[in-house]
């Protein structure tokens, strides 16, 4: 839709009414005009009439031709209006008439008064005429005959013409002087409005407190003041939001301040903080959170607390959000793997609810407690070693005194059974006396191998050559092997393999280990023995594997517990390996079991290596 200024819509109503009024003026004036042209025309056609029939009347009668021609013509020469004139005898011939080519046949018997009219009209539309209004008066009532006397309307319609035309310039004058009136006044009028316009424009661009001049005391005036006051008022109040937006700005500042400071506390916390929403999803947490639970921000914000645990914790983290709803100082605490890395947590829950007492949602604080759980297991472990070694001096300072004190007894008894066997010769059944140096044999043993678990180190510290005590260990006990079907392999490392030991009692350890490994393939097997240098060469680890039965973890729980063996009465003491772990931790070393039930066992031995040239003090 086209839009307007008020100015071109005052210019067109004022030049619309001039417009209006002035096609009025011409349609009423040119009716009138029109009316008394035509009035006068008819009046002046008839007056002709009713004299040319009182002139002609007395010719006729007289036949007076020629008189009457005169008549006719000075009628039609002393009117423009006059187009022609004629006298009819009461027969209807035509005695005088104006018309230079002949009387025209289409006016014969025209315009005929009726008996009794003193005249009559009749508009006819004659050929090069036009319009002419044929005025008939009879003469003596018609007894002597009738006058026609025609007028014409053309002059009627040029004046009209030459009317119309005038007017029409006129009008164009009043209608160019009432635009430029219509100009000045809409200008005039709407100058004031301009002005507010232009007021308004500015403030909308931000410049504020504008006023406009009040010039006059009408509307346009009551506007103007009202804009002043309006304009004056929203300066006023614009400033107090100025004001009101710098507290907000200033107090939204402190608050963000406040923010980033209680967001850096909480992001430097050890613990995890997790606020989970009144719906039940996480809403927020910190870096420490996003460690202990292994995952992103992103993969925790958003999502539901519960999809975050493994599907086994659903129940109880249902549970703590159901009672964190409902319980007012609910607290919480739960313990669980985390979700990737492996490391252990435990959580504390709080509920939190708003000062109008409306639940908001609950707190989340984790710790990571793997290290604590690692720590309490090394802690349990070191216990437990200190408790075995302390275990394993006593037994030794006991197993030293009891084996000090049978073997004198022992000794006796030995040198008795000798000196009666060879008093009793060989006519007595020995048998019982050989059963008695038996056992008392084996109790020698057993005191010699409860001495050997007491004593200390004392031998003298060499550097050895691993392989070569391997080998020389292996070769005492080699015919024992082959009987019990025990194929050996060895798969040493290179020269180099040197430690710095009590040789003897690295030996001892050897002999132990290959004798378990015996012990565990009754059937036969195969034995594997080899050496090898650790990455980074500070170790030499010795391997003794068997194909053996192997161990459970019941038995390979207490394998080095002293006295602990699985071997029928007589046979084991159970000091075997009490015996080699303690010889590896006084050469600075360490003993390692891998053992499985059906599949064998492995051990290894791992001692301190010495380089070639880094000993000298052997
Ligand atoms: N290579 C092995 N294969 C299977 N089981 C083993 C092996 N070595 C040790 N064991 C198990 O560990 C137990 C303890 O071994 P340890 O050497 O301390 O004592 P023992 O061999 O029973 O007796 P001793 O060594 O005094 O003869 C054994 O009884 C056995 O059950
Ligand atoms: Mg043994």
């Amino acid at each position: 839709m086209v839009s307007l200024t008020m100015r071109t819509k005052i210019m067109a109503c004022c030049i619309g009414v001039v417009v209006l009024l002035d096609l009025m003026v011409v349609v009423f004036v040119r009716s009138r005009l029109s009316a008394t042209l035509r009035e006068e025309c008819l009046v002046k056609g008839r007056n002709m009439a009713v004299i040319l029939a009182a002139r002609s009347k007395r010719f006729v009668l007289t036949d007076g031709f020629v008189s009457l021609m005169k008549l006719v013509r000075d009628l039609e020469s002393s009117d423009q209006d006059v187009v022609y004139a004629y006298v009819a005898d009461r027969k209807g011939r035509t005695l005088a008439h104006t018309f230079k080519d002949g009387f025209p046949a289409d006016l014969e018997g025209v315009n005929t008064p009726r008996p009794g009219d003193q005249w009559s009209r009749e508009l006819l539309d004659i050929a090069e005429e036009g319009l002419v209004h044929d005025f008939a008066v009879p003469m003596l009532q018609g007894k002597v005959g009738v006058v026609h006397v025609g007028i014409s309307e053309r002059r009627i319609q040029r004046s009209l013409a030459h009317f119309t035309t005038g007017i029409m310039a006129i009008s164009g004058i009043v209608l160019v002087a009432a635009s430029g009136l219509a100009a000045i006044v809409s200008w005039v009028l709407t100058q004031p409005v301009r002005n507010l316009t232009k007021a308004a424009q500015k403030i909308r661009d931000g410049e504020l407190g504008q006023q406009v001049e009040v010039s006059t005391q009408d509307e346009i005036g009551d506007l103007a003041r009202s804009f002043n006051q309006m304009s004056a008022e929203l300066l006023k109040q614009h400033k107090l939001l100025d004001d009101r937006n710098q507290r907000i700005r200033i107090a939204q500042e402190q608050a963000a301040a406040e923010r980033d400071k209680l967001r850096a506390i909480i992001d430097s916390m050890v613990e995890g903080v997790i606020f989970v929403n009144a719906d039940g999803r996480i809403a927020f947490c910190n870096e420490s959170a996003e460690r202990i639970w292994g995952v992103s921000a992103g993969e925790l914000l958003g999502r539901r607390l519960i999809d975050c645990h493994p599907p086994g914790a659903h129940a109880q983290v249902a549970e703590i959000l159901r009672q964190a709803k409902q319980v007012p100082g609910f607290a919480a605490a739960q313990a669980m793997q985390a979700h990737r890395g492996g490391g252990r947590r435990i959580s504390n829950y709080a509920n939190v609810h708003g000062e109008d007492g409306r639940y908001l949602g609950l707190v989340m604080l984790t710790q990571d407690i793997s290290e604590r759980v690692a720590l309490e297991q090394e802690h349990k472990r070191l216990r437990d070693q200190l408790f075995q070694q302390e275990k394993i001096v006593l037994i030794g300072q006991l197993a030293a005194s009891v084996a000090h004190e049978l073997n004198t007894p022992l000794g006796t008894i030995l040198l008795r059974t000798q000196l009666l066997r060879r008093q009793l010769g060989e006519d007595y059944d020995l048998s019982d006396l050989t059963t008695i140096e038996g056992e008392a044999q084996r109790c020698r043993r057993i005191i010699d191998s409860l001495l050997g678990f007491s004593r200390r180190s004392e031998g003298v510290m060499a550097r050895v050559d691993v392989n070569s005590l391997i080998t020389e260990s292996l070769s005492l006990v080699e015919n024992d092997l082959a009987l019990k079907h025990v194929l050996v392999k060895t798969d040493f490392a290179g020269n180099g393999a040197i430690v710095r030991v009590d040789g003897n009692q690295i030996q001892q350890v050897l002999l132990n280990l290959f004798t378990n490994a015996a012990d565990a393939m009754p059937e036969g097997g195969h034995l594997e023995i080899g050496t090898r240098l650790l990455p980074g060469q500070e170790t030499v680890e010795i391997r003794v594997a068997d194909d053996g039965c192997g161990m459970d973890q019941a038995v390979l729980d207490q394998a080095y517990d002293p006295f602990f063996t699985t071997k029928e009465r007589g046979k084991g003491t159970g000091l075997g390996l009490a015996i080699c772990r303690r010889i590896a931790e006084e050469h600075d070393g360490e003993i390692e079991i891998q053992s499985q039930p059906g599949l064998g066992t492995t051990v290894l031995i791992r001692l301190p290596h010495v380089p070639a040239d880094g000993d000298a003090g052997d």
